[in-house]
This record gives structure tokens, sequence and C-alpha cells, in this order.
């Protein structure tokens, strides 16, 4: 048991998360599908059929979560070998059609930073003791080409912003962690079929989080402080 790989997805039940905890079984870990409503996470975990999954509960905006859910990790496995910051939201449109900047509001945009980046940020201060066991560490902040600095667009300005600074955290992690012993980098899914993206998005789910898994797992893909898509290093 004390041997087996573990990796935490964070916003596990469903979309993009579900289908990371989904491969990464496939890959041979034990997942811990996070979740901020339990009852939810445990039924994603038992549609599994498999005895490798657990939920755990995570509201990725409650520091006692964090706390709590470390100290389980801790005491259950003694080791955390991939963290997937798949957890984010998409508010601006709240605001209605087409969330221009010029309409956006301090609610809109710190209820998103606080989930799309301070909650990333907390949650891998808290997992980085029990990553610093193991000797390749992973760490994917699940991103968006809506960040992409250079290439930037209009509306929806809290998620943009907050995609681009998940991008600047990863880069500083990057920058402090032994490159020798983490990996740490930003995904771009790109437009995929979720609640999140819509029935419209050109990508399956299965496709959307290929890079992501590629990599939680690669031996490749021991790499640190990129963006990436479909397997190649983009810009930020
Ligand atoms: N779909 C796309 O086209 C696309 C494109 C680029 C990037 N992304 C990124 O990919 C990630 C997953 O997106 P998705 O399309 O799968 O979205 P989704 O279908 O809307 O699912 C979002 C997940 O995040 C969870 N979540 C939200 N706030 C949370 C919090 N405070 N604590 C813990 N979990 C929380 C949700 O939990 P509940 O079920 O409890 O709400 C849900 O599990 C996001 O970071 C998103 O920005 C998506």
């Amino acid at each position: 048991m004390k041997d087996d790989k573990i990796a935490l997805v964070s916003g596990g039940n469903r979309g993009l998360g579900l289908e990371t905890c989904r491969q990464l079984l496939e890959h041979g870990f034990r997942v811990l599908l996070g979740s901020r409503d339990l009852d939810a996470g445990i039924e994603a975990a038992n549609a599994f059929g498999s005895e490798h999954v657990a939920a755990v509960r995570l509201d990725v905006t409650d520091s006692d979560d964090i706390a709590a859910l470390a100290q389980h990790i801790e005491k259950i496995h003694g080791r955390l070998d991939v963290l997937i910051n798949n957890a984010g939201i998409l508010i601006d449109a709240d605001l209605g059609d087409p969330a221009s900047i010029r309409d956006t509001d301090a609610e809109v945009l710190e209820t998103t930073f606080r989930t799309n980046v301070v909650g990333p940020i907390l949650l891998i201060n808290a997992m980085l003791p029990l990553m610093e066991r193991v000797d390749d560490a992973r760490i994917v902040n699940i991103s968006s080409g809506m960040g992409q600095l250079s290439g930037m667009g209009g509306q929806y300005p809290g998620y943009r912003i907050s995609k681009t600074a998940l991008n600047a955290a990863t880069c500083i992690y990057a920058a402090e962690l032994d490159p020798a012993r983490f990996s740490i980098n930003a995904a771009s899914p790109g437009w995929v079929r979720t609640d999140m993206g819509g029935e419209a998005a050109e990508l399956s789910v299965e496709e959307g989080v290929d890079t992501v898994v590629w990599l939680a797992t690669a031996p490749e893909a021991r790499v640190t402080g990129g963006f990436y898509r479909s397997r190649e290093r983009i810009d930020w």
C-alpha cells in the first residue's frame, strides 16, 4: 500500500476532472477524487467499481478542507505523487453576454480568483511536504488558452486573468522547486464538451485530458515550467 503511486484530482466528480481520474486509474494510480460535495464525489468514485479510487472532500476555497485532506493523505498513504489542479469556475457570463471587462465587478473577479488561483496555490503548498517524499512528483495546473497572454482576446476577464495568474504561479513554483524531483506545468485542454465548455465544443473529455495525463505520467514528460497543449509546448 505505501508503495502505490497516489494521485489527487481536484474537481474530480465531473467533467475533465472525472475523466482524469479514470485515465489515472488506468495508469495504475490510487486516485483520490476530490469533490466539494462529498456525496457527489462518492457517487462518481463508486461508478468506477474500483477499490483504487476514493472520494475525498475538497473545496479548494476552504483552507480547513485542504488542511484536513493533507492530514488524511499523510495518515493513509504517507506520500503524494501527482496533484492535478483541475477545479475551476467561469462565472463572467453571469454578468450577461458578452461579459466585457467594462461590465465586470469585484465579486466576479474575487470569486474567480479565489477558486482558480488562490485555491490551487494553497493546495500545492499543503501537499508539497507529501510530494517531497517521492522522486518524481508531478503537478499539473489546468489552465486555458483563454489565459494565454501572447494571444489575449476580449471578454471573460475574470476567467482569463485567473488563468494567466495560474500560469504565473506555475512558473514561480518551477523556479523554486528542484527540477530533478518536481515537474510542475500548466496544461490547456482545448475547448472541451463539459458543463463549462458546452455541447458545441470541439473535443471530447478523453481528448481534453490527454495532455494532462501525459504530463502527469509519461517518462518523456518529466519537464518543468512549461505550458502545454496537444503534448506540445506553447507560448505563455
Ligand atoms: N471545458 C473546457 O472547454 C475547458 C477549456 C479550458 C480549460 N478548462 C478548465 O478545465 C478545468 C475543468 O473544467 P470542466 O470543463 O471540467 O468544468 P466543469 O464541468 O464545470 O467542472 C468543474 C469542476 O470543478 C469543480 N469546482 C468548482 N469550484 C470548486 C471548488 N471551489 N472546490 C472544488 N471543486 C470545485 C466542480 O465541482 P462541483 O460539481 O461541485 O461544481 C467540478 O467538479 C477547469 O479548471 C477549467 O477552467 C476547461
